[in-house]
């Protein structure tokens, strides 16, 4: 299978453990690292609301808290048509470790569109604007 179909399905799979009782909204995501390996996360949901983990940033998390930090490519499963784009935090996630990444939209439908980080989250925040080069 193709690397971007391997990534694609990836966030297919992990939609189906969504933890979504609340906004019944169910996302998976799938991130793949500089090394070739894929990390996955679906939204996590709290009764608090405001404890919510989005599925972008529970992939990043997983990635980043088993040492790994480079990133190449997202997939971003959710049931809109077309596909939804990752929310304003998980952007902010993302470019805390990637200049640019690209990102694939799909759906359980089979629709698929692919943008970047640097189209849909321009002028961002990042970490050598507060501390300069290569955050430890
Ligand atoms: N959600 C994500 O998982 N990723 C996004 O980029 C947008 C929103 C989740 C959070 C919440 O569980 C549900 O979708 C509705 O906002």
């Amino acid at each position: 299978m193709r690397e971007d179909d391997m990534l694609v399905q990836a966030s297919l799979d992990a939609r189906t453990h969504a933890y979504a009782p609340y906004s019944k909204f169910r996302v998976g995501a799938a991130v793949l690292t500089t090394d070739g390996t894929i990390f996955t996360g679906c939204n996590v949901e709290n009764v608090t609301f405001g404890m919510t983990t989005c599925a972008e940033q529970t992939a990043v998390l997983k990635a980043v808290s088993e040492g790994h930090r480079g990133f190449v490519r997202i997939a971003v499963c959710t049931e809109k048509s077309p596909p939804a784009t990752p929310c304003g935090l998980c952007r902010q996630m993302l470019a805390e470790f990637c200049d640019d990444i690209g990102i694939i939209l799909v759906n359980p439908t089979g629709d698929r569109e692919y943008t970047r980080l640097s189209d849909i989250f321009p002028h961002a925040f990042r970490p050598r604007d507060l501390i300069g080069e290569a955050a430890d």
